[in-house]
């Protein structure tokens, strides 16, 4: 008696979570293809989707650069070259100490960070994986077939260093044609 009343609750459990899927699915379904879901980049995501979608890149970068093997990056030229790459590449979206992005960059959505906060966020290995491989569906390109290997660990050293650059320090790295390939 009491296994055919458990059984009956398994079955009843199952039967309402599968409903609830299916709705679910529908009802997402259906706010897609209402059209409804604004797409401009004037408007933010909404603060549930940008924490999904923040969260789902956070992890996948991870994993993802989990076996990249960081080479020594303390050289100061490969920090100048990196500025000489960054100033050429990097700027017009992201900014750099006392300079602004430009249009393109101050009209994404998401909005390109001004990566001062990019070494406490992710490891070289991490930053070398995003600027090699980009970030679909965001705007940050992928510079991989652009770049030599070693441009892109040039720019990682220097992401390091930025956010202890000030703007002079970053005029004169960045205007440094000694550490241009
Ligand atoms: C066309 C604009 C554009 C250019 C050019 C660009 N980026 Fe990005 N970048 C983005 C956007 C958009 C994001 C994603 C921002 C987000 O998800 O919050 C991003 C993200 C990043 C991130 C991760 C930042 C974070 O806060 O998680 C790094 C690191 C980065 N870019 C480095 C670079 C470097 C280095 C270059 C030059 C080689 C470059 N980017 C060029 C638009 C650009």
């Amino acid at each position: 008696m009491a296994t055919a009343k458990t059984k009956l609750i398994v079955k009843t459990v199952c039967a309402t979570l599968i409903t609830l899927a299916i709705a679910g699915a529908l009802g997402g379904f259906a706010v897609l293809a209402s059209g409804i879901y604004n797409v401009a980049s004037t408007s933010q995501h909404l603060q549930f989707v940008h924490a999904i979608l923040e969260k789902g890149m956070h992890h996948s970068v991870r994993f993802h650069a989990r076996k990249v093997i960081t080479p020594p990056l303390d050289d100061k030229q490969l920090v100048k070259s990196g500025a000489v790459l960054y100033q050429a590449n990097c700027v017009e979206c992201h900014g750099a100490p006392g300079v602004a992005p430009r249009g393109i960059g101050m009209g994404m959505q998401p909005v390109p960070g001004p990566l001062v906060d990019v070494t406490s966020k992710w490891d070289a290995g991490q930053m070398y994986w995003i600027v090699r491989h980009g970030i679909k569906m965001s705007g940050m390109p992928a510079w991989e077939y652009r770049m030599q290997d070693e441009e892109l660990w040039q720019l990682v050293a220097f992401l390091q260093q930025m956010p202890q650059l000030s703007p002079a320090d970053y005029k004169m790295l960045a205007s440094n044609q000694e550490g241009e390939k």
